[in-house]
């Protein structure tokens, strides 16, 4: 077979490996993606935790095609469109945050919360709050700022030119030293670190805490935790919400840092004062993107799909049960939709995954752990689909 040259470099693939005959989508059909092969693969982890109603959803794919046909894009940079405004009110209106500010990928919001809460720190006059605390086997992205809140070693060993130090935090003693600025914190599931559940009390400092509190729900957000956002279930009241993934129901590029009024009114001033926040990207505020964000919020209500997501929970956990005592088992974990197998055996997790390719099902192991992370419009029949592969494939 003639070898077809491309000149695509793919993130977190090694190239001189990668047989794109193998794994090309070139379709996508509700929870399923087809390959080029034309087989037809279960989405198990909904194309890395963005899709949320399938592909291709008609009520999206219409909000961006009219969108696109009535104004494709017009900078945020000191002006506004209607579609941002709504959106950023429904996003307030459903987290209990005040003010949204938008970007494109996750981490990109992330870079801004932490710009917003050095430049707030210095507005209120403790410019000395420069630290962040994060939790272990903490994962917020892959730009410098990002990075230098993640503690997988792997993804950031080689880049500390870039980067500053953070400091995992354990307690109250912690969260109130004088010199730090936020607090940043994955509510109840650490998705990258192999769907690894916080322990509860880790979130208790962080009620009384003097720092800002930053949440980051880029993983977690839009039900897959069983609420519309994580943080709802830990009686946490986060400075700083941080959104994206499946905020466009995993059509488009979209991500918010949205903000309370004691951060946003910090802000404010005459121009000559240069309060204003000192950030922004090109595609801010992007309209397609916001209809298509707009379209899936409707779709959680005339969907049902936090119901569909307990379904999806409810019976995951029933086949969970059986699968926990697996002697190739070492443990599973469930928050909500987020779930993670972890094996025994080092090294099972590839060949795991690419066996269960070849069973129909498509999903990419952290390390050791299969994760099962279904768009929340999969069935029952989705679900066994998944464990009666794993199943298989284990025995
Ligand atoms: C918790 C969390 N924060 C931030 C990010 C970064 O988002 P993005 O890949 O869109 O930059 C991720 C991505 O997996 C994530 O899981």
């Amino acid at each position: 077979m003639t070898h077809v040259h491309s000149r695509l470099w793919l993130p977190f693939t090694q190239m001189q490996s990668f047989d794109a005959a193998s794994r090309t989508f070139v379709r996508g059909e509700g929870n399923a993606l087809v390959d080029a092969r034309g087989a037809r693969v279960y989405d198990a982890v909904s194309s890395i935790w963005t899709i949320v109603h399938g592909h291709g959803h008609p009520a999206i794919v219409e909000a961006i095609a009219a969108q696109a046909a009535r104004l494709d894009h017009a900078t945020t940079l000191g002006a506004t469109n209607p579609v941002a405004e709504e959106l950023a009110e429904r996003l307030c209106e459903l987290s209990g945050m005040q003010y949204a500010f938008f970007a494109s990928d996750g981490a990109s919001a992330i870079e801004a919360s932490l710009k917003m809460a050095l430049q707030y720190w210095q507005h209120r006059g403790e410019p000395r709050r420069t630290r962040f605390l994060r939790l272990v086997e903490s994962y917020h992205g892959d730009t410098a700022g990002a990075m230098s809140l993640s503690d997988i070693a792997v993804f950031k060993s080689r880049f500390g030119a870039v980067q500053f130090e953070s400091i995992p935090f354990a307690d109250a003693a912690d969260v109130l030293r004088d010199d730090v600025a936020a607090v940043i914190v994955e509510p109840i599931v650490q998705a990258a670190a192999g769907m690894r559940i916080v322990p509860r009390e880790r979130y208790a400092a962080l009620r009384a805490c003097t720092p800002l509190v930053i949440v980051d729900e880029i993983a977690t957000g839009f039900g897959r935790t069983g609420t519309m956002f994580a943080f709802e279930q830990l009686d946490l009241r986060p400075d700083i919400v941080c959104v994206g993934k499946g905020i466009t129901g995993g059509a488009l590029a979209l991500s918010a840092t949205l903000a309370t009024a004691r951060i946003y009114d910090a802000f404010l001033g005459a121009p000559d004062e240069r309060k204003q926040f000192f950030h922004g990207h090109s595609y801010a505020g992007n309209p397609i993107a916001c209809a298509a964000a707009l379209a899936s919020l409707r779709l959680f209500e005339r969907e049902g799909t936090l119901e569909r997501a307990a379904g999806i929970a409810a019976r995951s956990a029933e086949r969970l049960r059986s699968l926990a005592t697996h002697p190739r088992v070492r443990e599973t974990r469930q928050a909500g939709t987020m779930i993670g197998v972890e094996l025994r055996e080092p090294g099972s997790g590839w060949p795991t995954g690419n066996a269960l390719y070849e069973h129909g099902i498509f999903t990419r192991p952290i390390g050791d752990t299969v994760q099962f992370v279904p768009p929340l419009s999969s069935s029952d029949a989705d679900v066994d689909a998944f464990f009666d592969a794993l199943e298989a494939v284990l025995a």
